[in-house]
């Protein structure tokens, strides 16, 4: 072990911060999840009151998903994998605490006011302008402190956890910032800068973009320091993480027209965006690879390390996700997957798949390590955890899957005569036996929240004195490289 820099430690507060806050949020926003899931089986469940009607709720579900729920994973585990791999103390102290709670308020302003039905309808970019401000504010803190703490490295070489994190930080200022200009009307309403299919080119260019940097980039990082770190073994190869990453970022900006097929957009961006989206595969792929074969001749750890299980079933989905992403992509097969819930098993097998395993697997290897101790209070609740997740998950996205795939096969059958063979009312009582097993999923995937959310509360309890670790003097840089 490499000796200590005497009197520094890392910041650890922060990152315990947000990683608590991870474990909250994924339980809201999850809960959210099951009520709208609930919802669209029996409407009736909205009450009559406004701000618990489906159009109000979805908003909140992925509002709390995306930003709470992964933006804390990411907060966390960025700010605790960049001290770790600069052996250095985050930048500011103050800093780090701005962000904190500035987030927080961010979340918490969302959480009053998407109710409330205040929106831009921009989806994943829902929320009014003083609050797109304060989003800015908050952003630009944290890249301020990841960055400087980068600067302030005492080893040269920059670990490739870093590149991503870094990516993710810089491309998220840049997509909100162009997206959310607009024009105040009053506190709370606001008017876009864009209008007709210039709006929804840049909202798309956008929403697929958070996709690519904050639903991925961001959490490849993750990949990269926690799935070597849990294995025990390096990164399988250095050389193939730098052409993953480099060929990522290049290709994912022009992907979003996928989103826009068959709309307005001109022909060629909607081929660009088809093209773009199928050459992704590769990148992809890559990563998955990387993470995948890291664990050559490791396997035999997966049969008893339910955190190893996490990371790597996580990959898998990752695998899954950006195959049928980029199949999806393609214009003939898009024409019968959008509007159908397709889209929506596409979506969860990433989230739920990717993000949150991948999320849920790093949370469990931080907790124990930011509170002093060997592991968590129960190594078999983990394995508990992943296996209700797993099975929750594929019980989600096959039935949206069949029920996508039956939707759009319903919707476009014609009768001899040119007249259509399904109303679109049969198409949708045909669904509801899918809906069922959807929610039994979400069901199930919510249980293992609950699980954790134990045996968290019993780690912390085992947890006597919380001090934060000192920092480690680097070894050797040509070593690391
Ligand atoms: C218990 C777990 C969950 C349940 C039950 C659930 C349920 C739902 C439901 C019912 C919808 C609306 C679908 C529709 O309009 O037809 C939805 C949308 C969505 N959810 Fe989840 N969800 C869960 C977890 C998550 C997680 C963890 C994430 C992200 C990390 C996520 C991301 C999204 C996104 C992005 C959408 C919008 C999809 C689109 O517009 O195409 N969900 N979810
Ligand atoms: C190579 C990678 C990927 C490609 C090419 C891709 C492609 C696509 C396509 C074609 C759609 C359907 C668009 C439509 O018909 O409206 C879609 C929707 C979506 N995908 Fe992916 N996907 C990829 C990976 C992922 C991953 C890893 C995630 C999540 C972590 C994800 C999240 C989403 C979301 C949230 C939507 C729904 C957007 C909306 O309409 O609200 N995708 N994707």
């Amino acid at each position: 072990m490499s000796p200590q820099i005497a009197s520094e430690s890392y910041n650890d507060k922060v990152v315990r911060q947000f990683a608590v806050m991870t474990l909250i949020w994924g339980i809201v926003g999850m809960l959210v999840g099951l009520i709208i899931a609930a919802q669209l089986i029996w409407p009736s469940l909205n009450f009559d009151i406004p701000w618990l009607s489906y159009g109000r709720l979805r908003p909140l579900h992925t509002n709390a998903v995306i930003f709470a729920f992964g933006g804390c994973a990411l907060f966390a585990t960025s700010l605790h994998v960049v001290q770790r791999t600069c052996h250095v103390r985050l930048l500011s102290d103050r800093l780090a605490a701005f962000v904190f709670w500035g987030w927080q308020l961010v979340i918490v302003l969302a959480a009053i006011t998407l109710p409330l039905g205040l929106s831009q309808g921009k989806e994943y970019a829902e929320l009014e302008w003083p609050i797109d401000v304060l989003i800015t504010v908050v952003w630009v803190a944290y890249a301020v402190l990841f960055f400087g703490t980068i600067v302030k490295r005492r080893i040269k070489h920059i670990y490739v956890a870093n590149w991503f994190y870094g990516s993710y930080i810089i491309a998220v200022a840049v997509l909100h910032i162009v997206n959310s200009l607009a024009m105040p009307a009053s506190a709370i309403k606001s008017y876009s800068a864009y209008s007709g299919a210039v709006d929804a080119m840049v909202q798309w260019w956008y929403g697929h973009n958070a996709v690519g940097f904050f639903l991925t980039a961001g959490f490849l990082g993750m990949m990269y320091y926690f799935v070597p770190k849990q294995a025990e073994r390096p990164i399988y190869s250095y050389r193939l993480s730098i052409v993953h990453f480099w060929a990522l970022i290049a290709i994912y900006m022009w992907a979003g027209p996928h989103h826009l097929l068959y709309t307005a957009l001109p022909d060629w961006a909607q081929g660009l965006g088809m093209v773009f989206s199928l050459i992704l595969l590769a990148p992809s792929w890559g990563g998955m690879i990387n993470g995948m074969m890291t664990l050559s001749g490791a396997w035999h750890k997966l049969r008893t390390d339910p955190i190893l299980k996490f990371l790597i079933v996580s990959l898998s989905f990752y695998g899954m996700s950006t195959f049928e992403g980029p199949m999806m992509s393609i214009k003939t097969v898009n024409s019968l997957s959008h509007y159908t819930d397709w889209t929506i098993g596409h979506v969860h097998s990433g989230a739920l798949g990717w993000v949150a395993m991948i999320s849920l697997g790093a949370m469990y290897m931080l907790y124990p390590r930011l509170l002093g101790l060997k592991q968590m209070y129960s190594v078999k609740l983990i394995d508990t955890h992943f296996w209700v997740h797993t099975i929750g998950v594929v019980f989600y996205i096959t039935a949206l899957w069949i029920a996508g795939v039956m939707q759009g096969l319903m919707w476009r059958a014609t009768n001899a005569d040119g007249t259509l063979t399904y109303t679109f009312v049969e198409s949708l009582s045909m669904t509801y036996p899918y809906y069922m097993v959807r929610l039994g999923g979400g069901l199930l995937v919510f249980v293992g929240m609950l699980v954790m959310a134990w045996n968290v509360y019993k780690t912390f309890q085992m947890a006597r004195e919380v001090k934060d670790s000192p920092v480690l003097a680097p070894v050797a840089d040509a070593a690391h490289a």
